[in-house]
């Protein structure tokens, strides 16, 4: 495969083509050669960007366009990704949203490295050990530079991908705009698209919310599974007839269908995507929306390798409280964790393959969509419930108003590793604490 700036180098990946606006994943080839590298670089610079909307902003962006390009590698490669910066006065870095990397390679300013300079470069190398939907991103002033356009997907297929796929496999980022002023918030995704897809033909919607807030995905017309989380298989996932869902910020669900021979609708908080055998159909008649269910709903019962009885060597709460402080010399509601922020939050201190327990207590009135690094977390208990049902993983936890998550994480990436609210601007004003290993 040619002619993507961040082409794919090797292996036997040919093509993530486009046709009508679908993307299509086709593997001709098997990795025969040992060991398999991906090798992509990534610009960061400026460029005129179009919204769907049909507004042109000035971006800041990866390899000139906004989403960057979408990774896409097997299971089992060894990633190579050269950052460049061409953007002018300021660092950008590369962090792997969900990808349990080694530290080194975790791309946050200050912590893990120091951010790349102008004119500078940074190369990235790990294994994508991992199936599932990820995204990358600059963790060098992120707030600012997620939302300008400093983003992208990361996918990782499985090795048994079948090779002779017609599947549709679509990466559906949905990001809001913020301008060099900080008012205007128009969608990179906006408005209605429409793809034509033959019918019995199978689907595979990857949801990824780049936002703080979250945001509600919504589909119709299809019987469809919910077949991952924050990039972890849900297991044996059950049959729905339409599905709602809340993704938190920075979170990602798969969702899979068979096509069949009517629209299926997926809205998005705001845009829309009309699949349809012939490409045409409008939105038509949207049947109500499905309610929300619990994650855990979504398949069946499974073993865990820890649960909620396991010996637990650590045990950690967090809790979340609002209230009146100044940020940028204005009024402003701040967020702290234990009454703290950063950096002033008292690091979790584990000890390698320690059997972690968190309990994140919000009890301010937004939504924080908490994200540990380089570990993946398993939720125990929702608001003094136990989350009976199929075992749900997170990387970033979106933690609503009043609630209370009991998570549980096996120490087993050593390093130092942020936790922190993916609100980006609630992470600048302080939300932010680290995990550190003894
Ligand atoms: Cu998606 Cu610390 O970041
Ligand atoms: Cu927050």
């Amino acid at each position: 495969m040619t002619g993507g700036p961040a082409d794919i180098g090797g292996g036997s990946m040919t093509g993530h083509s486009h046709h009508d606006g679908v993307s299509v994943v086709r593997l001709t080839g098997t990795d025969t050669a040992g060991v398999p590298t991906r090798r992509f670089t990534l610009t960061a610079q400026p460029a005129t960007v179009q919204l769907d909307s049909g507004q042109r902003v000035e971006a800041w962006t990866f390899n000139g366009v906004a989403p960057g390009p979408q990774l896409l590698v097997r299971q089992g490669d060894l990633v190579e990704v050269t950052l460049v910066n061409r953007l002018p006065g300021v660092g950008v870095t590369l962090h792997w949203h969900g990808v349990d990397v080694p530290n080194a390679m975790d791309g946050v300013a200050g912590v893990t490295q120091d951010a790349v300079a102008p004119g500078g470069s940074f190369v990235y190398r790990f294994r994508a050990t991992q199936v599932g939907t990820y995204w990358y991103h600059s963790h060098e002033m992120s707030s600012l530079q997620v939302r300008r356009g400093l983003f992208g997907a990361f996918v990782v297929l499985p090795v048994d991908t079948p090779e002779q796929g017609d599947a549709v496999d679509e990466t559906v980022l949905r990001h809001t705009w913020l301008d060099e002023d900080g008012v205007a918030t128009l969608g990179v995704t906006a408005g209605e698209q429409r793809r034509q897809v033959p019918a019995g033909r199978q689907v595979r919607l990857r949801l990824v919310n780049t936002d703080g807030n979250p945001a509600a995905f919504t589909l119709t017309g299809a019987a469809v599974r919910v077949v991952a989380i924050d990039g972890a298989d849900v297991h044996e996932p059950n049959v729905l007839s339409g599905v709602r869902i809340l993704v938190g910020g920075g979170a990602r669900y798969d969702l899979a269908f068979t096509m069949p021979d009517q629209p299926v609708v997926l809205h998005a908080d705001g845009p829309t995507i009309v699949y349809s055998p012939d490409g045409n159909a409008g939105p038509g008649r949207v049947s109500a929306a499905p309610a929300l269910l619990d994650p855990a709903r979504y398949g069946t019962p499974a073993a865990t390798p820890f649960g909620a009885d396991s010996h637990f060597d650590r045990r950690f709460t967090l809790r979340v409280d609002e209230r009146l402080g100044f940020y940028d010399g204005r009024p402003a509601v701040r967020y702290t964790l234990n009454n703290e922020s950063f950096p002033d939050v008292p690091m979790l201190m584990v000890a390698p393959g320690d059997l972690v327990d968190v309990t994140y207590v919000n009890r301010s009135g937004q939504h924080h969509p908490m994200h540990l690094h380089g570990h993946h977390m398993l939720v125990l208990n929702r608001n003094g419930r136990p989350t009976s049902g199929s075992p749900w993983w997170v990387d970033t936890l979106d933690v609503g108003p009043g609630e209370t998550y009991r998570v549980a994480f096996r120490a087993d990436n050593p390093g130092i590793w942020m936790d922190h609210c993916h609100n980006l601007e609630h992470a600048a004003n302080g939300m932010i604490l680290h995990l550190g290993y003894t």
